[in-house]
């Protein structure tokens, strides 16, 4: 690996993603954009390469479809140059479960978690063996919250909160560093996705603000970045009352109330 990794970031062609791209060109990382929409690559590619020199590749790919996800595993698997992942690429819907159609759910099963997991998987090894570089999986809060009534979206979205604890895990020791960033609502086209209004809505994140805070955490080294959370002792308690009941796991016994049910 260089001493400037490139960068492949998922989902480039607008939003976080977009950013993601930007903030790391103006940081001098060459970058490899994917996304399905060409022209908008080209426009953001064109932009950065102007406006700060570095090297900016483009690989169309739907990352629901086999042989696209394909190619982009290859690259990963390949290219020693790129030494970070921006596992970005997402979708929500809008609905109810009830509303929503099997298809449209395995589609959004398909882009939020098994293209982030092989995408994931295909990087690991080589980073793992050049003990550098880092793996950034694209949450949300609402994976932490089955009250906000987005279920399959929430439910992609703990997995990859899951993923990426689980990797920092089994990579943090290799050297590789894996990031989970967890926005909450920021202004991108996803609201338009799901039928929502963003402009109606209160408490936005300007994606800007979302990208620079993710990018504190990155810098920081945090396995998990929540950026709109003011009070990171609030996720520490969270993690901790996890960390407690586990210690209760091991019992080879049910619990009293399954044994002597009233
Ligand atoms: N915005 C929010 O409020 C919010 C909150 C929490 C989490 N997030 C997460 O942040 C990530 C980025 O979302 P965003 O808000 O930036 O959304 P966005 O503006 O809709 O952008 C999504 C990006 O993903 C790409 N994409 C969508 N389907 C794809 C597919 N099948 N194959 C390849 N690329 C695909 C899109 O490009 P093409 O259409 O060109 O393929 C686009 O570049 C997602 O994982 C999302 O779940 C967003």
């Amino acid at each position: 690996m260089s001493q400037i990794p490139a960068v492949l970031v998922t989902g480039a062609s607008t939003g976080i993603g977009a950013t993601y791209a930007e903030r790391f060109a103006q940081r001098g990382h060459d970058l490899v954009l994917v996304a399905r929409d060409v022209a908008r690559m080209e426009a953001v590619a064109s932009r950065l390469r102007q406006e700060t020199g570095v090297t900016v590749d483009i690989l169309q790919a739907d990352l629901t479809q086999a042989a696209d996800l394909a190619k982009v595993e290859t690259r990963l698997r390949d290219d020693a140059h790129i030494g970070i992942l921006i596992n970005n690429a997402g979708t929500a819907m809008g609905g109810t479960f009830v509303q929503q159609s099997t298809d449209d759910m395995a589609r959004l099963v398909a882009l939020n978690t098994t293209a982030l997991v092989r995408l994931a998987s295909a990087i690991a090894p080589r980073l793992a063996v050049a003990g550098e570089g880092a793996i950034v999986n694209i949450g949300s809060v609402v994976g932490l919250a089955p009250e906000y009534g987005m279920t399959v979206y929430g439910a992609t979205k703990a997995f990859v909160l899951f993923l990426s604890q689980g990797l920092s895990l089994e990579l943090g020791p290799k050297g590789v560093y894996v990031q989970a960033v967890l926005p909450a609502t920021t202004r991108t086209e996803i609201w338009d996705h799901v039928g929502a209004d963003v402009n109606a809505m209160k408490n936005v994140m300007e994606v800007g603000d979302l990208v620079d805070a993710a990018l504190v955490g990155f810098d920081r080294r945090e396995v998990v970045t929540i950026p709109p959370l003011p009070d990171a002792g609030q996720w520490d308690a969270f993690d901790l009352a996890r960390k407690t009941m586990m210690a209760n796991f091991g019992n080879a016994l049910p619990g009293e109330r399954y044994r002597n049910p009233a």
